[in-house]
């Protein structure tokens, strides 16, 4: 299976319901390396280039005040078969859908304000991987683990 990188975004909630290292926890134990993170608040304008196929829709002007209502942290996530492992340890968009053990399953409270984003194409990893980080940002994984022993 090809090694592959993807996109993943902590909304709003998890910052703000110290949540963070949590999801970060989970997404190491499960084999992701990280090779991006920063923490940002969204401007406007940001948001819905992000979110813009969803133009229209009835949750679309309340996703663009939750997603810019304060900070959130994006990753850019390597490892096997990245993009849809992240979803499948995402879980589905509807949080009571969503089953214990992944993460809107085990956090989830409110649909709307669903914790995590993950790229759902290698098109679309592509493109969010573009919008949130340039090259420069990126470090390539290094597991220097033998170093320390
Ligand atoms: P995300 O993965 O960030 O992609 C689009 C977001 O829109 C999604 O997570 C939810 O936060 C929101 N969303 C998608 N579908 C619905 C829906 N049916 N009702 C409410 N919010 C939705």
């Amino acid at each position: 299976m090809a090694v592959e990188r993807t996109f993943a975004m902590l909304k709003p909630g998890v910052l703000q319901r110290r949540l963070a290292g949590e999801i970060l926890n989970r997404l190491e134990r499960k084999g992701f390396n990280i090779i991006a993170l920063k923490q940002k608040k969204l401007s406007m304008k940001l948001a819905e280039k992000h979110y813009a196929e969803h133009k229209g829709k009835d949750f679309y002007e309340p996703l663009l005040k939750y997603m810019t209502s304060s900070p959130v942290i994006m990753m850019i996530l390597e490892r096997e078969n990245a993009i849809a492992a992240l979803r499948n340890m995402a879980g589905p968009t509807n949080v009571d859908e969503a089953a214990p053990g992944t993460i809107r399953g085990d956090f989830g409270v409110i649909t709307r304000r669903n914790l995590i984003h993950a790229s759902d194409s290698t098109e679309s990893a592509e493109r969010e991987m573009n919008l949130f980080f340039t090259e420069d940002e990126i470090a390539p994984f290094e597991d220097g683990n033998e170093k320390w022993y």
